[in-house]
């Protein structure tokens, strides 16, 4: 078992069982508890959780539905309407059982009913273990927009158990191992290597990797939380990223998931990099060709070239109508709070399809 501690939360890492969360439940009272799980974790995750936590078994269970479209203030509303019918007060806890969506949305709604209640995440997809469940950033998206309603707030602690990966499917492992690409590129030369290396594998040997990403998250964080500065490097990939999961939400195409769509933010940005700090092309093709090499290659219309640049236009970082983005001079080095202009972005983008039809 690992043990982390970020601010005020404790981050518990177990392979093999969950004695950490049980001594936590019986060291705490609830009046009432509340599991959110969605369908495909209630099915897969929560009978080991019950049976494994036996404080948890008189739980009231909350289901939604999975994926991205659920991060919406329609579900907010649906389960802030069942968390008040079953009397939830201020000494409940709200248990978030799932992926990214279940953790960003369960702890959003955590934070707003009766002012707030206590809430854990239990992560259950690489994505949420590695980033998503950690750092106390929750939000919804809106209008198509992504995360854009939301807030800072710590959960009481995070459990981790990677057995819950078993029932994962191809796509949503691979979707996780495009922010480990990108915690290499921002922050650690040796785990790019790593992953270069492993890149072959298609499905890298990412359990050694969890608790190395864990660290390099709450290091980023701590030196930065309220991500003004610092904390930015974690948004190497994402700008671009973002702007095209809302294209693919607001066209009702079938939805991108969110490392898909941030192969090609990392694609785009690394690109726009190169052009910015000038390193050298060699590099460029490296960085390129190895997340072409994992990742499947997503269908980009020029046509809605104008829509991506609208929706970076919302973006919440953007200053004196340019956009900012966290950029690379280097493998390992991010530098925050670069301009870029519409012009770069659309270069970009025309570089993606370039190198997706050779
Ligand atoms: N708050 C943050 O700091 C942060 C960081 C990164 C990403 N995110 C957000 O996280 C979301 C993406 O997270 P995600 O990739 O985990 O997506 P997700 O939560 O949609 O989960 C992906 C799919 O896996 C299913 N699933 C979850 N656990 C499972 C299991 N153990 N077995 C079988 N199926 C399982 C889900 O039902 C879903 O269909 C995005 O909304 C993104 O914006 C937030």
């Amino acid at each position: 078992m690992k043990q982390f501690l970020l601010r005020d939360t404790l981050i518990y890492l177990d392979d093999n069982s969950f004695n950490s969360i049980n001594k936590w439940m019986s060291l705490n009272h609830f009046d009432n508890k509340f599991i959110i799980a969605d369908e495909n974790t209630s099915i897969h995750c929560l009978p080991v959780l019950l049976k494994h936590v036996p404080l948890l078994k008189d739980s009231f269970i909350i289901k939604m539905s999975s994926g991205e479209s659920a991060k919406s203030i329609a579900q907010v509303e649906a389960i802030c309407s069942c968390l008040i019918n079953k009397n939830i007060d201020r000494q409940s806890l709200i248990v978030n059982l799932g992926g990214g969506v279940v953790c960003d949305l369960g702890g959003f709604v955590a934070s707003i009913i009766k002012r707030g209640v206590k809430f854990i995440n239990i992560p259950t997809t690489l994505m949420s273990q590695i980033d998503a469940a950690i750092g106390g950033k929750v939000a919804v998206n809106f209008q198509d927009y992504k995360n854009q309603i939301g807030l800072f707030v710590d959960p009481q602690i995070v459990f981790v158990y990677t057995p819950f990966l078993l029932s994962l499917s191809h796509d949503d492992l691979l979707s996780a191992q495009a922010e480990i690409f990108k915690y290499g590129l921002i922050y650690d030369r040796l785990l790019w290597e790593q992953c270069r290396l492993e890149s072959s594998n298609k499905i890298m040997n990412f359990k050694n990797m969890i608790s190395d990403c864990i660290k390099i998250k709450i290091k980023i964080v701590e030196s930065d939380y309220y991500d003004y500065q610092g904390r930015r490097m974690l948004n190497f990939g994402h700008s671009i990223c973002h702007a095209i999961e809302s294209v693919f939400l607001s066209t009702k195409k079938q939805p991108v998931s969110h490392g898909f769509a941030l192969s090609v933010g990392l694609i785009c940005e690394t690109y726009i990099s190169y052009k910015k700090f000038k390193f050298s092309s060699k590099k460029l093709s490296i960085i390129v060709n190895t997340i072409l090499s994992v990742f499947p290659k997503i269908n980009l219309v020029k046509a809605l070239d104008n829509l991506v640049l609208k929706y970076l236009k919302s973006d919440k970082k953007n200053k004196n109508r340019l956009y900012n983005f966290t950029l690379i001079k280097d493998i390992g080095v991010a530098v925050v709070n670069c301009s870029v202009s519409d012009i770069h972005i659309i270069n970009s983008l025309d570089y993606y399809r370039k190198k997706c039809q050779t």
